[in-house]
């Protein structure tokens, strides 16, 4: 639904997106994750036509953002970091005036606004004035808007920032929601909310794509080796020098020894260093009492991913 390809930003001497490519499938919720000025909402601007990139393209149902902007806007709902409203003006009032500017006329504008009144859970605010509103309600009204002409796609830029908890919850479930017909790319800090809503995240650093997949694929690929426990009953003297020659581990490191047994935290770049400890242990003789991967949260793999330690080999 969205093809991105090889996306350059600057602005001045900021490169704030490097040669960024991915695509996002209809029906797919993806987030994009990243520290403040990784470039997610430079990437979503790009991506709902509000300024244009130095180079690369991004086509979006198949329709060029540079040469068919008015296409693409019409087939894209758009809410910015801060969502654009006025806040003098009633909710219901707000949502005709959108609609309107989206080309909807009546019967459909005044169906369609009711209709997103419902949607957004806004029936009892609905004759408000925006500005009195609480700024969850405010988020609502944002999401509205972003709603109202039945796009295809949708770019949220960061839609529960500032929220409470409880609204956070329920604006993701909104989320989740609309993702099940819709198409979805939203950015976040919040490393709970991609768990919560995304089917695949984009981990964004300094303008760079640096990890993607599921938010449990993220999880269970920690980057560069993997890192495996193994505990044997055994001593040191025993098991050290065995695991030394097999050539399995590139970094074997004791932590553990109690009660007859040894436990160490083995680095290793085999595919799978626990079937090859596990033939080691069986060749040998040595009792097996844990031999286990170490996972790591996704919080563990964003901040190794994005901070610079990471960075440098
Ligand atoms: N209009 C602009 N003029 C100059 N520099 C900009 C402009 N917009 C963004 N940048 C720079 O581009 C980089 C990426 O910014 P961007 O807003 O895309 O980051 P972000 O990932 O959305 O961050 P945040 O999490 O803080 O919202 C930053 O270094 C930022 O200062
Ligand atoms: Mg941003």
């Amino acid at each position: 639904m969205i093809e991105v390809r090889n996306l350059t930003k600057r602005f001045g001497a900021t490169v704030a997106l490097q040669d960024v490519s991915f695509d996002v499938a209809r029906g797919e919720v993806l987030g994009l994750l990243g520290p403040n000025g990784a470039g997610k909402t430079t990437a979503m601007r790009i991506i709902a036509c509000y300024f244009p990139p130095n180079a690369g393209s991004v086509r979006v149902g198949g329709l060029d953002t540079q040469k068919d902007s008015v296409a693409v806007r019409q087939r894209i709902g758009y809410l910015p970091e801060s969502a654009p409203l006025y806040h003098d003006m009633g909710v219901m009032d707000y949502l005709g005036f959108v609609g309107r500017i989206r080309g909807l006329r009546e019967p459909e504008l005044g169906r369609s606004a009711r209709e997103m009144v419902g949607v957004c859970g806004l029936q009892r605010m609905a004759h408000r004035t925006i500005g009195t509103l609480s700024k969850g309600y405010r988020q609502r009204v944002g999401l509205a808007q972003t709603l109202i002409h039945d796009p295809e796609v949708l770019i949220l830029d960061e839609p529960t920032s500032g929220l409470d908890p409880n609204q956070i919850v329920e604006i993701r479930d909104l989320i989740k929601q609309i993702g099940r017909e819709k198409t979805v790319v939203l950015s976040t800090h919040i490393l709970p909310e991609v768990e919560a809503t995304c089917s695949r995240v984009l981990i964004i650093n300094e303008g760079t794509i640096v990890a993607s997949g599921t938010p449990a694929e993220l999880a269970s690929q920690s980057p560069g080796e993997a890192r495996v426990f193994l505990t044997v009953k055994g001593t040191p003297e025993g098991v050290e020098p065995v695991l030394r020659r097999s050539g399995i581990a590139t970094d074997i490191r004791l932590v553990d020894t109690d009660d007859g047994r040894v436990r160490y935290a083995i680095g290793s770049a085999e595919e799978e260093p626990e079937e090859k400890l596990f033939h080691l242990a069986v060749q040998n003789g040595w009792t097996l009492t844990e031999l286990q991967r170490e996972s790591l949260s996704l919080e563990e793999v964003f901040t190794r991913l994005t901070t610079r330690e990471s960075v440098t080999p």
